[in-house]
């Protein structure tokens, strides 16, 4: 089981980072060929649960299974009774054959073991259930104040890795015996945000939030600073796209 990174940012992710563009779930009810609503979702890596709200909030019955039981406090401080959580691994899923039509890893695929969270998934849906893997993904590469800071958390944090976005999953998918069908959908949208905001979000990245408190402040620091320049107002409008892998069993 990978180390629970989020635990201790847990109060300030669910306040700072994005929610999710309501097309994901358009893609999802679309790929699994029926709407959300009273679809049996297994969300993975749940955290606070900024997805399995979503998943809800359009009538599915979630079971929400995440390793850190800080975010999970959050999560269950915020959910309604379509939501049931449990605290587990996603690398070896604490749920019966067959339970779902549709398993989601809201960007938490890439912290389990495809070795085992593939099959595991496969495991968990039914037959010609849906798994999707989603990530939003800020799309400010070649700008000077993101680069800048890029720049510094290469040098500073050791967790950073600009190219872990570009894994191609569906490869990977494709490449099991579980699942037939494997399809990349790219959802664009974009985002105002206050420069301050957008700090605290950056502070729950786990390459940041993995840093002890005066490496992490200077870091920041220098975020903030960057951003102040570029946006003398102190709000940001700010593009992102939704990478999704949909693949069906
Ligand atoms: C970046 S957060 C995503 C949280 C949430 N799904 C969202 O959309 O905001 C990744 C989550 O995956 C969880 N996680 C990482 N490895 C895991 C594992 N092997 N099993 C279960 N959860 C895991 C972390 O605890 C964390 O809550």
């Amino acid at each position: 089981m990978t180390r629970q990174l989020f635990d201790h940012v847990a109060a300030a992710y669910d306040a700072h980072r994005p929610d999710y563009p309501p097309q994901l779930f358009d893609t999802l009810e679309s790929a699994l060929g029926q709407p959300l609503l009273r679809a049996d979702v297994l969300d993975v890596g749940a955290g606070t649960g900024i997805a399995t709200r979503a998943l809800a909030g359009r009538g599915a019955n979630v079971l929400a299974v995440d390793h850190g039981p800080g975010v999970l406090a959050v999560l269950r401080s915020r959910s309604t009774s379509r939501v049931r959580i449990v605290v587990g691994d996603g690398n070896a899923l604490p749920v019966r054959d067959a339970a779902f039509d549709l398993v989601t890893y809201a960007q938490s695929w890439h912290w389990t073991d495809p070795a085992r969270s593939l099959p595991e998934a496969a495991r968990a849906l039914h037959d010609r259930g849906v798994l999707a893997c989603f990530w939003n993904l800020l799309m400010t590469d070649g700008l000077p104040w993101w680069e800048g800071f890029a720049a510094e958390c290469a040098q500073r944090a050791p967790g950073y890795d600009r190219h872990r976005r570009d894994i191609d999953w569906g490869a990977i998918i494709e490449a099991s015996p579980d699942f037939r069908w494997v399809r990349r959908v790219e959802i664009p949208w974009s985002r105002d945000v206050s420069v301050e905001d957008f700090v605290a979000d950056y502070g729950t990245h786990s390459y940041v939030a993995d840093l002890d408190e005066t490496d992490r402040a200077s870091l920041l620091g220098a975020l903030r600073d960057g951003m102040h320049d570029a946006f003398p107002g102190g709000r940001a409008h700010l593009p992102y796209v939704t990478r999704t892998w949909v693949a069906r069993r």
